[in-house]
């Protein structure tokens, strides 16, 4: 019965979404087909069936951000595959939304998931200002978000939704881990700082400069250049050589990543003015498209597909053989929310028992970035590595070089 009153839910409420849940069908079905389901290795609860979940799954697919959203659905719809497409033993319907560039039009997708087409939980978002934006829909419809990506301090912190959890990191986080070592490496030059205008960038930048300059670092100036617009990043780099800066760090991520690094080599400053960074700047399918412009780049980050431990192995090797591209990032963000709605939906549905569950989690032990849990504020607590982009084979990887302290 409650199955079929899923069944005519979601007749009524996802005539939009249709083309979407049966494109996340139709990969499932053709992955079974291709004997993925040896790679199954059953639910949290052991996969008995407990019924249907529709989940909202919410990622760029257009915009700047498109590859990463791209990676989040990978990387997602991968534990389905692993998993016989149940999360807590019930099947799992998945609708995918366009997140789009940022809350103008993240903002409506996240809202219809909820109200529209009604889902039991909400996992994805890569823009700082979308989240924030989708806070008050979640809080105020009970339906938890699991942030698989966006890095906006206040969404995890002391006055964040007990609806909303995080499985990617902070923006203060992942910048204020290597600022003292930026300022060590850099040993007394000045460095410019470079980021796009909106919340991300201003608290990834923010994030850097309190250990930096705590550790004695010093600036050589700031600049934030226009979002989602800037494709010719020449007069900003032009700046950067004006201030006499020894070194650059720089937030920038998806297709931004792309323009930013190429043009650093182009304008003759890569090998002269070490790049710093928070990881997203070398991440995955944007590391091959910067090509040997990226060579040296330093960041910092809480996963490298170089991590030696065996759940990663696996992970890349299942990713790999799944997509025919490396899983970045993001794909371990959105892998692990799937791993914390598998444990949480075993033990409840939806509303605020699954909140409830999803802060009981404890560990997740087999995370392709290492151990890691849930901290007071529901957001990550990890460690994050030192990486510096090299050549391995035909390709470049983010080797890792060192452990920073959190
Ligand atoms: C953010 O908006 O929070 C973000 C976007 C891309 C990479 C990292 C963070």
């Amino acid at each position: 019965m409650e199955k079929a009153m899923d069944m005519f839910r979601h007749v009524r409420h996802t005539w939009s979404a249709i083309s979407v849940v049966a494109g996340a069908s139709v990969l499932l079905l053709a992955a079974s087909a291709c004997g993925e389901s040896s790679l199954s290795s059953g639910g949290a609860d052991g996969g008995g069936d407990k019924g249907s979940v529709k989940l909202g799954l919410l990622v760029p697919l257009s915009g700047v951000y498109a590859p990463l959203g791209r990676d989040m659905r990978n990387g997602f719809e991968l534990y389905l595959a692993q998993h016989g497409n149940k999360l807590g033993g019930k099947t799992v319907e998945l609708v995918v939304a366009d997140e789009g560039g940022g809350p103008d039009t993240g903002l409506p997708a996240g809202q219809k998931l909820v109200t529209r087409d009604q889902v039991a939980a909400v996992a994805g978002v890569v823009n700082s200002a979308t989240a924030i934006s989708l806070r008050d829909v979640v809080d105020d419809a009970k339906v938890p978000l699991i942030v698989a990506n966006a890095g906006a301090n206040a969404i995890t912190g002391a006055k964040g939704s007990p609806y909303v959890y995080r499985t990617s990191f902070s923006n203060a986080a992942v910048n204020e881990a290597f600022g003292a070592t930026v300022a060590k490496e850099v040993a007394g030059g000045k460095v410019y700082a470079m980021a796009p205008d909106y919340l991300a960038g201003q608290e990834q930048i923010a994030g850097f400069k309190k250990t930096f300059l705590a550790a004695g670092g010093r600036l050589a100036g700031e600049q934030y250049t226009p979002f989602g617009k800037t494709q010719d990043f020449q007069p900003y780099l032009s700046a950067v050589r004006r201030s006499g800066a020894k070194a650059v760090y720089a937030f920038y991520s998806g297709a931004e990543a792309v323009s930013f690094v190429k043009q650093y080599a182009q304008f003759g400053l890569a090998g002269r003015l070490p790049l710093y960074g928070p990881g997203f700047l070398t991440e995955g399918s944007v590391l091959a498209a910067q090509g040997d412009a990226a060579l040296g780049v330093r960041t910092s980050l809480h996963y490298s597909t170089e991590l030696d431990n065996p759940a990663n192995k696996k992970f890349v090797a299942d990713y790999t053989a799944k997509y025919g591209s490396s899983p970045t990032v993001f794909s371990v963000q959105s892998w692990d929310a799937a791993t914390a709605l598998d444990k949480a939906l075993a033990k409840a549905s939806g509303g605020a028992e699954l909140a409830k569950a999803l802060g009981e989690i404890g560990a997740f032990e087999d995370s392709p970035r290492g151990p890691w849990r849930f901290g007071p504020n529901r957001g990550p607590d990890q460690p994050f590595y030192q990486r510096e982009v090299r050549k391995q084979g035909a390709g470049l990887i983010n080797a890792v070089v060192g452990e920073l302290a959190a």
